[in-house]
């Protein structure tokens, strides 16, 4: 396995696509079709902001960082409703925004990460969240933070495992029914470092 601090275009299809099959929950439901959360990220995706664990033309892992400078989904409102259409954006939009977070300029922001389902459990996460650990270092901050959605204790015990503590909890209910979420609360967790 390799780790690559960029996305190269040649992975740049197979990244949105294990995005959506592994965080789809989110973002597919709000734009209502799957086609168009995928036309929206495929232009959006900030290559110089993850890290991606490949294994010859294969992509293994992938995680995304954001900071108070840079995002890695670089979308703004006017692609949002490009993709989404004018109505649906009105009021899945707010709902969206809410899970939002607004990066400090001390802390490095997991925005997301995601291991292709065959190559789970041989530890590509956990190195995925190491490069990002250094990264954090490199840059100079001093938090390392995420959200992690309450149906998924598989990925809350790794991020405990690894130091994190959830520093505030928060509901999505019921506004996040009208979206289509079947999660109920959101953690969002810190390790200092
Ligand atoms: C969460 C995820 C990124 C973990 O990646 P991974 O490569 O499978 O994780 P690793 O192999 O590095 O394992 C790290 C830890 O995860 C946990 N884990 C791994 N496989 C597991 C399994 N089958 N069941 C339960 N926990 C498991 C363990 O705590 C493991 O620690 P250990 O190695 O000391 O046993 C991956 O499961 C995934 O992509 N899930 C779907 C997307 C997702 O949920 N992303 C996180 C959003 S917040």
């Amino acid at each position: 396995m390799k780790i690559l601090a960029n996305l190269p275009d040649s992975f740049r299809a197979s990244a949105v696509e294990l995005f959506l099959d592994s965080l789809g929950e989110k973002i597919i439901p709000a734009m209502g079709k799957r086609g168009r959360a995928e036309a929206l990220l495929a232009k959006a995706l900030n290559g110089q902001a993850c890290f991606l664990a490949v294994e010859g033309s294969r992509l293994l892992g992938m995680i995304g960082l954001n900071t108070s400078q840079s995002l890695f989904v670089q979308a703004g409102l006017t692609d949002f409703v490009r993709n989404a259409g004018f109505f649906r954006s009105l009021w899945t939009l707010p709902i969206l925004g809410a899970m939002e977070h607004a990066s400090a300029a001390d802390e490095l922001y997991i925005e997301m990460i995601a291991v292709s389902p065959e190559a789970r459990g041989k530890g590509v996460g956990r190195a995925l969240m190491q490069e990002a650990e250094q990264r954090c270092r490199k840059l100079g901050k001093n938090r390392l933070t995420l959200q992690v959605v309450d149906t998924n204790p598989r990925a809350k015990k790794l991020y405990e495992e690894m130091g994190f503590r959830t520093i505030k909890t928060y509901s999505v209910q019921p506004w996040g029914r009208i979206v289509g979420w079947t999660f109920r609360k959101v953690d969002f967790m810190e390790k200092r470092l």
